[in-house]
């Protein structure tokens, strides 16, 4: 029998989202200040080993799943050697990468021989000049090549995460539906989430969210059909334009309620546990893991975690300290 990891709301929580690096070489105007964000020093960076052990025991205790982040996860040396020990030494069946896709042209092959299976790749507008508005970095046309090498790979669906973003790429929204039209995409809006690198106050005008989205899609598509969602969907309500092969989601975590139906645990890269991305509470493992504990202390460590999940955020979504960049999303 498989285990199973149950918190204090019924949900089984299979699914760990690790983050392997603050560091990215994109500058998002959501996601990091103009002045840049601290730098980390090296020690606080939990190491490759002591991520594999964590992922380890976590796979003993139930987790099936693994979604690698960052900051950019690709810019981190060595994590391609990283993703083979994981899928070969642990054995972890799924694990899927989270990525700006600027480096995927290049490692994309090498990903996938590694065992990678799934990519989700994000990328906010298909005009250059908004591109390089967003990020600060003139890199459209590498991300594009990136995706189209990750499909000759033979990743497949590819899912491309966009953040709703007011007054930068309310007109991209139906561009991008229409890359559904003959292509295996998942295309997915997400509503902007108050981060600490976020400038902008929380429901500024800067943001619009899913409901504008469809509207915005219906307009030139026609009615969305709404699909079953599968677990691999996570908290996105899936949609198809009719007759297309790809699929659009909605993933609205500021207008939406998807906490009932949570199965995540995060691990930052500092190497804190965070029961619930919208709530501030972390805890400390990389001290704890420090200190040489035996597995059965760092499962019930990990347990106690999952413990801490809140039923919901919603009763208080607030601005977060910490920035997005060391939590992955
Ligand atoms: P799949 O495994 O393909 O379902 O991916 P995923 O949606 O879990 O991962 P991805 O990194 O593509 O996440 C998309 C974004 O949706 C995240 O970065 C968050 O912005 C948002 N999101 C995902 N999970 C949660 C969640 O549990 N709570 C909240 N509030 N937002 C989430
Ligand atoms: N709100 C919503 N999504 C965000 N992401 C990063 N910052 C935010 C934010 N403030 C998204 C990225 C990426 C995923 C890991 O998280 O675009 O797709
Ligand atoms: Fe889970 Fe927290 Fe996200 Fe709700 S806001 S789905 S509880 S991580």
């Amino acid at each position: 029998m498989q285990p199973n990891l149950i918190d204090h709301h019924g949900r089984t929580i299979d699914y760990l989202r690790v983050s392997i690096t603050d560091l990215c070489n994109f500058r998002c105007i959501y996601c990091r200040p103009p002045q840049g964000v601290k730098l980390i020093p090296h020690s606080d960076i939990l190491r490759y080993e002591e991520i594999l052990k964590i992922i380890s025991v976590s796979k003993t205790l139930g987790i099936k799943k693994v979604r690698i982040t960052g900051g950019e996860p690709l810019v981190r040396r060595g994590v391609v050697d990283f993703i083979s020990r994981l899928t070969h030494e642990i054995g972890l069946e799924d694990v899927a990468l989270t990525t700006n896709g600027s480096k995927l042209d290049e490692m994309a092959p090498g990903l996938r021989d590694a065992g990678l299976k799934r990519i989700n790749v994000s990328l906010d507008t298909l005009r250059r000049d908004c591109f390089s508005a967003i990020t600060g970095v003139d890199g459209l046309v590498k991300v594009m090549k990136g995706i189209e090498t990750s499909f000759e790979a033979g990743f497949s669906p590819i899912k491309i995460n966009v953040v709703l973003l007011k007054g930068f790429n309310e007109i991209d929204v139906a561009e991008f539906a229409r890359l559904t039209l003959n292509r295996a995409l998942d295309v997915r809006f997400i509503e902007r989430m108050p981060f600490g690198n976020d400038t902008e106050p929380i429901n500024s005008p800067n943001s619009f969210g899913a409901v504008e989205a469809i509207g915005i899609i219906e307009k030139s598509f026609g009615t969305l059909i709404p699909l079953e969602s599968s677990a691999l969907d996570g908290p996105a309500r899936m949609l198809r334009i009719k007759g297309a092969q790809g699929r659009i989601g909605i993933i609205d975590p500021v207008t939406g309620h998807f906490c009932p139906t949570c199965n995540r645990l995060r691990l930052t890269a500092r190497g804190s546990l965070r029961p619930c991305l919208l709530s501030p509470l972390e805890i400390d493992l990389r001290s704890f893991l420090r200190t040489d504990p035996d597995d059965s202390q760092l499962e019930a460590f990990i347990k106690a975690a999952v413990m801490a999940k809140p039923a919901s955020r919603y009763s208080n979504l607030q601005r977060m300290e910490t920035g997005m960049n060391t939590i992955g999303g």
